[in-house]
């Protein structure tokens, strides 16, 4: 029996018509209508078999005309999904250096306003809270600092960790709970611990510069796939690569607010991908960072709530959400959790004692939730903020990003514009972009531009905006 779903099938059936010729670009395709009369499908199936050709890159809706078959490397919305075409085969990443003499570029120019950070700006973290937790901290244990915490951290902050993860349906326990430095280590320590140099880890495309970069130095090879600002990563073309020849070890995903498509995961794409994963014997590592920023009350779901195999490495991080100062972050490894914690220690040992008590000091309170409501209700409005100061100056066919909370928007420009060119000539008048290249080994994304929204809009911000649009139109 045929378990793929109904409109799967015929996604893909489309698709290979697509590819063969026998769908040329440029083409009508099938109406709604038409389609359900054929096929004797229900309209919702319909719907899907064309979203999921949209997320393919080779449908484009057109306003009171129909769906057309487009060119798959000719974007149609802010975050084109392209085809999988060259993805059969993992490769080496080399990103690195391209990512280095960005981040080095910037590291030696004056910067006035940095719109590349997906930080908060420092002001609208609880910086007083912490600074005397601390304080209280170190007056109750005056040998702090004359002796070693556990590999795994702070009981205490774990618990709170493991407590917070119940009300968004995720179960991770205390004990298996490792305190990292940051999303980084749990990262690294995640595809260290299930992978070998050589081995082949698929990811987003795009993705976060800092996982290629992770990747990289593991000398691990990259398959890119395919990823939409409606739905994150595209399921369809997932499933291909995992029935292709390629092993795939690993694939690392950013189901909430990705970083830089902004997109979240609808539910029942988190628990057909983790399924997926478990089908293939790919081991699946979430990257949890920004989930927290949504604008919601209600908490994201996790791709964890859904693994039933323990096939699944939970990563997160208070980097974003709670103090960058203290790089703090968390990995619950499921069955690898010994080895990572074996690995752990191997590598930099527990993290050090101070900062999680300060942390589980409010963690621990309903201050903390109160200041993340706060922080939320202000990142959408410099979301809201920003994305109309760069609708207002950027050129004409501009498109932005809508996400529903976090830093990040992702900025399409009109085709014939190069990010790159545009970091450059930004840096020379001290104002710091993330140029869309570096999110993906392939050239598919020079056009994009990824703009931080973590400083509260004011006349400077507005002016480098409008620097930014004269520069583009120059
Ligand atoms: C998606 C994603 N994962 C991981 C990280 C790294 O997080 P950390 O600063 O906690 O190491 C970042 C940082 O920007 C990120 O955006």
């Amino acid at each position: 029996m045929n378990t793929t779903p109904l409109y799967r099938q015929l996604a893909n059936h489309y698709l290979n018509a697509i590819r063969s010729g026998t769908l040329k670009t440029g083409e009508r395709f099938p109406s709604i209508r038409l389609m359900m009369e054929k096929h004797a499908v229900s309209l919702s199936t319909a719907v899907q078999v064309c979203r999921e050709l949209e997320d393919y890159g080779v449908l484009e809706a057109r306003p009171r005309s129909g769906n057309y078959i487009r060119q798959p490397d000719t974007p149609a919305r802010p975050a084109p999904i392209n085809p999988p075409a060259p993805l059969d085969t993992g490769v080496y990443v080399g990103i690195h250096e391209q990512v280095s003499s960005v981040l080095k570029a910037s590291q030696r120019a004056t910067i006035k306003v940095n719109f590349a950070s997906a930080y908060c700006a420092p002001q609208l973290y609880p910086l007083k809270t912490l600074q005397d937790n601390m304080i209280k901290a170190l007056r109750q244990n005056h040998h702090l600092f004359g002796t070693t915490g556990s590999t795994a951290g702070n009981i205490a902050l774990r618990n709170i960790l493991a407590r917070r993860a119940l009300t968004a349906k995720t179960h991770l326990t205390a004990e298996r709970i490792v305190i990292t430095n940051g999303a980084t280590e749990a990262i690294n320590l995640a595809l260290r611990a299930v992978t070998s140099p050589g081995d082949t880890v698929a990811v987003e495309s795009p993705t976060f510069y800092g996982l290629l970069q992770i990747l990289e130095s593991l000398n691990l090879r990259v398959l890119e796939v395919p990823a939409s600002t409606r739905s994150g990563i595209n399921l369809l073309a997932l499933e291909q690569l995992l029935q292709g020849p390629e092993r795939i070890k690993a694939l690392i995903v950013i189901p909430n607010l990705h970083n830089p498509l902004g997109s979240i995961m609808p539910d029942a794409n988190k628990a057909r991908l983790v399924q997926l994963c478990a089908e293939h014997d790919t081991v699946l590592i979430e990257d949890d960072t920004y989930g927290d920023l949504v604008d919601t009350e209600q908490p994201l779901s996790t791709l964890k709530h859904w693994d039933r195999n323990d096939n699944l490495i939970y990563c997160a991080s208070l980097n974003k959400t709670l103090a960058p100062g203290m790089r703090l972050g968390w990995i619950s490894a499921g069955k690898w959790h010994d080895r990572v914690e074996m690995l752990k220690h191997t590598q930099s040992r527990g993290c050090e004692a101070l900062s999680q008590l300060a942390v589980s000091a409010f963690m621990g309170t309903p201050s903390y939730e109160r200041y993340l409501r706060r922080l939320r209700i202000t990142l959408t409005q410099q979301r809201v903020q920003m994305s109309a100061g760069i609708l207002r100056y950027f050129p004409e066919g501009t498109r932005v990003t809508n996400p529903q909370g976090g830093t990040l928007l992702w900025v399409e420009l009109p085709r014939e514009h190069s990010s790159m060119a545009l970091f450059h000539a930004a840096l020379n008048v001290g104002i710091q972009i993330s140029p869309g290249g570096i999110f993906s080994n392939d050239k598919r994304f020079d056009h994009f531009v990824r703009i931080g929204c973590g400083t509260p809009y004011s006349p400077k911000i507005d002016e480098a905006l409008q620097t930014l649009g004269r520069l583009l139109n120059l």
